[in-house]
């Protein structure tokens, strides 16, 4: 959460920082600042809203410099308001500072230095930074940033600049991500390589515990005792031209429509000759003998219906936790058990954490990701990536369309190695799930049916969303989905516990959204549909084309490719997205940018 970017170099760092905070918006957007080194001292511009207003108001003022900070902001600590919109400045307003992440002892610090009189002005944990910067700056500003990091707790990403030093940024990063832009015409020190686009490809990726000095004309690399560390820099193989709308409404609605593609790329990556090739060593897979994936939200979901497939193909148990509470629980975890954890980002906090965790136990991990070399793509043992390009819509979408085919990858992988399923069962299913991208193209063709569906339910104030088996997960996805962008309440549950609690909510106004497939528990979720149509619930069913039976229970029906149940957990998403899509442009929600929420959720 929280974009950050410094820069120094020949340009002008104005427009150089208000590109960057644009691409960095969806990592936070209550409020946005910059601040630039402009004939010796720092001007400083910052208010509540998002990058368009700062942008607005930037307009009106002049400002030049070639060293600038700027902040796109999620709040943990304090209001969201001008004072606590960053950057944040000591007392003589000489020492700037953006930070991601949380200065866990704040409190007990600002107390100090208040005793010492420094003046503060807002209530956020970052300002300590600036003020302890001050404090400790007798000759360079790295000594004084080190000596600051041996006082701070927490998470953070931060970079600091001084008008005492005119040239010079300094960045350290502890939990947080922070990358290093090598450029013709300067450095750049960013959350994240997507702020790149269009200033430079080659980059440096920091790790925790690296403080970072970037000069107009050169880098170094310490650690936090001020060691010089080596560091190798790397380039960037995203394609960032998908970092604009193309003509759609909204980023979301484009991601939608991207699925297709997404599923074609990771099929020519890893399908080759009729095998499964993902490019690991086979032994992890073949010596585990328990999964048990972590992630949070969305890439949990995915997690969850893997969970159903790998069992039934590679009998082996698989549990799914999700990382903030597998990494507070005193989880036993077996020899021979392969931590697999899923994130777009590769950056949220916990999912992080829990990975250090199975790590530090001395279990082997793998990582299902999609940013490539992000921290947990780093940190991992073995990443497998999946290839969904940027997502900007904060809604995930197309990420997750790209973790359920990977995961259905992984789980025939295992089975086949595990020779536990039939080889004409795996080469058959091998040919089918090539299909994908054809189906997923039908699923959008019924776009304009699920926009009038919406037109019909979008005022209602709570949505049910029920299904059973491999497609109950999918039921929590199209409820997150609702909630997030409509801001709607929806549950998800399995359509044989309503009767356990739910059903006392049925009612002609509760939109009851049905999932069926194909399969052994079809006939178990039609009675589902029954008992909510026998209260007169208003179902909307997503099923398999050509069970009338079904439609003829349902009130609006969406129907699906006639897919066996495994494959039909990767075409249902489509008509979820679109669902809670359509329903929230009829509320005029901020669709891409939802409220309270970032895209990247790197505080715990
Ligand atoms: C929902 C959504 C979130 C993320 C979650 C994990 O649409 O996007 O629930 O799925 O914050 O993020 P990653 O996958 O980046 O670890």
């Amino acid at each position: 959460m929280c974009g950050i970017i410094g820069y120094v170099g020949n340009k002008s760092a104005l427009p150089v920082l208000q590109r960057a905070l644009k691409r960095l918006e969806y990592r936070g957007y209550d409020s946005a600042g910059v601040a630039i080194l402009q004939d010796g001292r720092f001007k400083v511009v910052k208010q509540p809203g998002k990058v368009e207003k700062l942008n607005v108001l930037l307009e009106s003022i002049p400002m030049h410099g070639k060293l600038g900070l700027g902040h796109t902001r999620w709040a943990t600590h304090g209001v969201v308001s001008e004072v606590n919109a960053h950057p944040h400045w000591d007392c003589k307003q000489e020492i700037m500072v953006v930070h991601n992440g949380i200065i866990e002892n704040y409190k007990h610090l600002r107390k100090e230095l208040e005793d010492k009189g420094h003046k503060f002005l807002s209530q956020t944990d970052t300002e300590i930074i600036a003020h302890l910067v001050e404090e400790y700056y007798t000759h360079t500003l790295e000594e004084a940033v080190i000596k600051v990091l041996s006082k701070i707790k927490g998470t953070y990403a931060f970079v600091v600049a001084s008008q005492r030093e005119p040239e010079k940024l300094v960045g350290a990063r502890l939990l947080s991500p922070l990358i290093l832009g090598l450029g013709e015409n300067g450095y750049y020190l960013v959350s994240d390589v997507t702020a790149l686009l269009n200033e430079t490809r080659l980059v440096v990726y920091l790790d925790d515990g690296d403080v970072v000095v970037v000069k107009k004309d050169g880098f170094q690399i310490l650690d936090f005792k001020g060691q010089p560390r080596r560091k190798t820099s790397s380039k960037i193989q995203w394609d960032f031209s998908t970092r604009d709308k193309a003509g759609y409404p909204h980023f979301m609605l484009k991601e939608i429509y991207e699925q297709p593609e997404v599923v074609k790329r990771n099929i020519t990556k890893y399908i080759r000759a009729e095998e499964i090739s993902l490019s690991i060593d086979e032994n992890i897979l073949r010596e585990a003998k328990h999964l048990w994936i972590v992630a949070c939200g969305t890439a949990y979901h995915a997690g969850l219906v893997s969970e159903y497939l790998i069992e039934r193909w590679a009998k082996i148990p698989v549990t799914v936790d999700t990382s903030s509470e597998f990494r507070y629980r005193d989880v036993v975890l077996e020899e021979n058990t392969l931590f697999i954890c899923i994130s777009q980002s590769g950056e949220t906090a916990d999912t992080l954490a829990a990975l250090r965790l199975a790590r530090k136990m001395g279990i082997r991990t793998l990582a299902v990701v999609n940013v490539e070399g992000s921290t947990i793509a780093r940190e991992a043992d073995t990443v497998i990536y999946t290839n969904a390009g940027p997502e900007i819509g904060v809604a995930s979408t197309k990420a997750y369309i790209a973790q359920l085919f990977i995961l259905q990858l992984l789980g025939l992988k295992l089975a086949q190695l595990k020779n536990t399923i039939d080889i004409g069962f795996y080469k058959s299913y091998l040919t089918e799930i090539q299909m994908i991208p054809l189906y997923l193209e039908s699923c959008l063709a019924n776009a304009s049916q699920i926009q009038k569906i919406a037109d019909e339910v979008y005022n209602a104030h709570n949505f049910l969303y029920l299904a059973r088996g491999m497609n109950f997960p999918n039921a929590l996805e199209g409820a997150l989905k609702l909630k997030e962008i409509s801001y709607i309440h929806a549950e998800g549950y399995p359509g044989g516990e309503m009767k356990h609690g739910p059903i006392a909510l049925i009612e002609d106004s509760l939109p009851v959204v049905a999932i069926l497939s194909q399969g052994r528990v079809r006939d178990k979720m039609l009675s589902n549909l029954l008992e909510v149509k026998a209260r007169h619930g208003k179902v909307i069913g997503i099923f398999p084309a050509g069970d009338q039976e079904v439609k003829e229970v349902c009130d609006y029906s969406i129907e699906i490719p006639a897919v066996r149940e495994e494959l039909s957990t990767l075409l249902v998403p489509i008509p979820l997205q679109l669902l809670a899509y359509y329903v929230a442009v009829n509320r005029k929600c901020d669709i891409d940018q939802p409220r309270n929420l970032a895209k990247s959720v790197t505080v715990e």
